[in-house]
């Protein structure tokens, strides 16, 4: 099988991460990248040493008049949908930064799609669901060694940064709301932890404005989630204001607790017990 082709849009801040560990995986390649800032990427590009990758600043262009097989979106939140949808309808599978859209209604056409083409494969990507912690704290849910979930509480509360370029994030039309540009991650974790146990089958959920910065969206939700077994999931986000970065989890089950706390000493950061796994006792698997 050849190499699969990428129509990669979106060279700024995460864009140049993802680029870079693209550019060192030998079953991809990047024939054209899709950025306004085009000196910028092309500087960006050669000094991966990728010279023969061509940059343009129109979308519509490089999906015409280039044969690739993945559409990679990591261009601005409002832009997700548009190149999406124009990927899918054009056949390219699709990989797109969180969120989906900017509007539910998108979100839903973007469903549709994928649903008449079944054969495209397409990802939001949740960038979580590939972290280790969580991958092995899902895997000791599923075994049991926690026993039911009664109560899980995941938080994102994180500054994001808005600084130069980035402004784009206090635009309401361009970031969409502050789910969809950080508090989805919170969402995510509950959503893979939960499913392994219960369906859900309610969601109370509050909003505040309570922003130092000039976010023109609200930057501070509160969601409670109910389950058909009983079982209760609460995410608290705020991209606005922390000290740090709060992603604190704390789940319990019938058969044992797991405690995370993102802005403590590392050693400290994971506090646990469970019947099967440490006979009852709370642990610091870290220390
Ligand atoms: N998963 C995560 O943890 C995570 C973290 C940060 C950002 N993100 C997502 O990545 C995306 C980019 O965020 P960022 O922080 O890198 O922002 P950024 O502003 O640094 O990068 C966006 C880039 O897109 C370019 N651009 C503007 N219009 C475009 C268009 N129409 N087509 C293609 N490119 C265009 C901009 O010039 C800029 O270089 C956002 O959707 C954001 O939600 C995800």
């Amino acid at each position: 099988m050849g190499k699969l082709r990428i129509l990669f849009s979106g060279l700024g801040w995460m864009g140049k991460s993802q680029m870079a560990l693209l550019a060192k995986n030998t079953s991809v390649c990047v024939p054209v990248v899709v950025e306004p800032k085009q000196a910028e990427a092309r500087a960006f590009l050669d000094g991966l040493g990728m010279k023969d990758t061509v940059v343009t600043d129109d979308y519509d262009y490089a999906l015409e008049n280039f044969d690739c097989d993945i559409s990679w979106i990591v261009s601005p939140n409002c832009f997700h949908d548009g190149q999406a949808t124009k990927a899918l309808e054009k056949g390219l599978h699709v990989f797109c930064e969180k969120p989906a859209s900017v509007t539910f209604s998108a979100f839903e056409k973007e469903i549709e799609l994928s649903r008449r083409y079944p054969k495209l494969v397409t990802l939001v990507n949740y960038v979580l669901s590939y972290n280790e912690m969580e991958k092995a704290l899902i895997e000791m849910v599923k075994a049991g060694k926690m026993g039911t979930i009664e109560q899980l509480q995941v938080n994102y509360r994180h500054p994001i940064n808005t600084s130069g370029d980035k402004a784009w994030k206090l635009n309401k039309a361009m970031m969409g709301d502050a789910f969809g540009m950080g508090i989805n991650h919170a969402v995510s974790i509950v959503v893979h932890l939960m499913e392994t146990q219960a369906k859900p089958v309610a969601v109370y959920a509050t909003s505040q404005n309570f922003h130092i910065r000039g976010f023109e969206a609200q930057t501070v939700h509160n969601v409670m989630i109910r389950y058909d077994n009983g079982a209760t999931a609460t995410v608290l986000g705020n991209i606005d204001r922390e000290n740090g970065y709060d992603l604190y989890h704390c789940l319990n089950g019938t058969k044992g607790s797991f405690i995370f706390d993102s802005r403590i000493e590392e050693r400290d950061k994971i506090r646990m017990w469970s019947d099967d796994l440490t006979d009852g006792m709370w642990v610091y698997p870290l220390h």
